[in-house]
């Protein structure tokens, strides 16, 4: 089995530990976020903050065990500015996000899972090696890194940044029916 390569650092994450991706080996699904917030970062653990929570709940509604799944993101440190005691999250560059990719390509050949699923922008950046518009491709399976089979859907924090009750309630109906996709295929492909 192979080993994982030191962690990358950015010039920005001085001396923060990295935050890891979790789940089994060989998981059939693989969940790749941005990277970690503001609570992962000091729990170390990836998506346990507001965001998590927010996965978890979409998880099960799709009938997903989470316990099942490889969830890690696409960049391993919090990138945040200090603003009044608080830590404001920063969106990772490219320069950030090609830093980290081959250890993201490393934990990929580690899982060989069936599908991966990229939660926004970023991590669908990462996987795929070029800036896509989430919009476009979004619920669909497509090669990813390694011809491996990736499904693109939105972030977890975009839904939680919607103002609007009704839009963001469909919205989360639409990106429960993305990881119910996730689900349909990878076990499609395991029977198959
Ligand atoms: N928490 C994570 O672990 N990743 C994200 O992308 C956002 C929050």
């Amino acid at each position: 089995m192979d080993a994982l390569p030191p962690v990358p650092a950015a010039p920005w994450a001085e001396d923060s530990p990295p935050v890891l991706g979790e789940g089994p080996l060989h998981a059939p699904l693989m969940l790749v976020g941005e990277q970690p917030g503001d609570e992962e970062d000091r729990l170390g653990r990836p998506f346990v903050g507001p965001a998590g929570r927010l996965l978890d709940r979409a998880l099960a509604s799709a009938g997903i065990d989470r316990r099942a799944c490889y969830v890690t993101n696409a960049v391993k440190h919090f990138k945040f500015v200090p603003r009044g005691g608080r830590r404001l999250h920063q969106r990772p560059d490219a320069g950030d996000i090609t830093l980290y990719r081959p250890f993201l390509m490393a934990e990929l050949q580690r899982v060989i899972p069936r599908l991966v699923v990229a939660l926004g922008a970023t991590a669908a950046q990462s996987l795929l090696g070029r800036k896509v518009g989430v919009a476009k491709i979004r619920g669909q399976v497509i090669p990813g890194p390694g011809q491996r089979p990736t499904l693109v859907t939105v972030h977890p924090s975009y839904l939680l940044r919607l103002p609007d009750p009704a839009m963001r309630e469909a919205e989360y109906a639409r990106f429960v029916e993305d990881l119910g996709v996730a689900l349909a295929w990878s076990r499609a492909e395991r029977e198959g």
